[in-house]
């Protein structure tokens, strides 16, 4: 049984005191019970005070990057060991807003990835299209690539860490959402994938998440699809009624 999540990442939004508020809604108001993975991704600078606050919850607390170097003159960056060291072992890596604004290319994000599992931490690992790919019919060579060229390195066991987030970079905040059967095309291309290149049971176990405006009245059709596993959310996370309607859809 693969594991069913939904993940919020809150990008560049939200001070300490937004941070605290929305996850104390979000504490409140979560179903206690769910077999869903709740997972949310505040900006560095509040990381620590979220973990310390969703402490002994069903809440998981990730990042949204962290330096492929263990330590050394990357100003502005921060390293495993920082994340690990106040209790964060989830990673958000190569969102299509970091390949696009801050050259992450297919092998600087297979240098992260190494860190991250050589440090067993779990990693949320993001890819996706542009509007042009997908507009010529290249959508699939060009997530084939994403796929082959930052993740497939990795041994068979390490798949455990992993969790893939397919986000069609047309629909990122665009309302522009892919519909189900969009998603459900990929996420099974993905799967068979990763079949062929790593193992049947290894493609059973991987949880596929989709992201690209996920809201309250589309994700239930999404998260219904045999192939999808949750959900990245960017937008609708900012809310906690709207992130746990969707945490409810699944
Ligand atoms: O990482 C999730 C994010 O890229 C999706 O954003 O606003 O389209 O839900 P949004």
């Amino acid at each position: 049984m693969r594991k069913k999540i939904v993940a919020g990442n809150w990008k560049m939004n939200n001070d300490s005191q937004q941070t605290q508020a929305l996850l104390s809604d979000i504490l409140n108001k979560r179903p206690q019970d769910t077999a869903t993975k709740i997972v949310v991704a505040p900006t560095f600078v509040n990381l620590q005070s979220a973990v310390i606050q969703t402490k002994n919850s069903n809440v998981i607390v990730a990042a949204q990057n962290m330096h492929q170097a263990e330590s050394g003159a990357f100003t502005g960056e921060i390293s495993v060991g920082m994340l690990k060291g106040i209790d964060v072992n989830t990673v958000i890596l190569g969102h299509s807003e970091r390949r696009a604004y801050f050259g992450e290319t297919n092998s600087i994000l297979a240098e992260k990835v190494n860190t991250a599992l050589k440090h067993n931490l779990t990693i949320i690992f993001c890819f996706g299209e542009e509007l042009a790919d997908r507009q010529s019919g290249n959508h699939f060579n060009v997530v084939e690539s994403q796929l082959r060229e930052g993740l497939f390195h990795i041994g068979e066991s390490q798949w455990t860490n992993v969790v893939l987030a397919y986000e069609p970079v047309w629909a990122i905040g665009t309302g522009e959402t892919a519909s189900p059967e969009q998603a459900q095309e990929m996420h099974n291309f993905i799967r068979t994938l990763i079949k062929e290149n790593v193992s049947a049971d290894v493609s059973e176990h991987t949880s596929i998440l989709y992201g690209g405006s996920v809201k309250p009245d589309n994700a239930q059709e999404i998260f219904s699809k045999p192939d999808v596993d949750g959900g990245l959310i960017g937008g609708a996370a900012l809310k906690a009624d709207d992130f746990l309607a969707i945490v409810n859809a699944i």
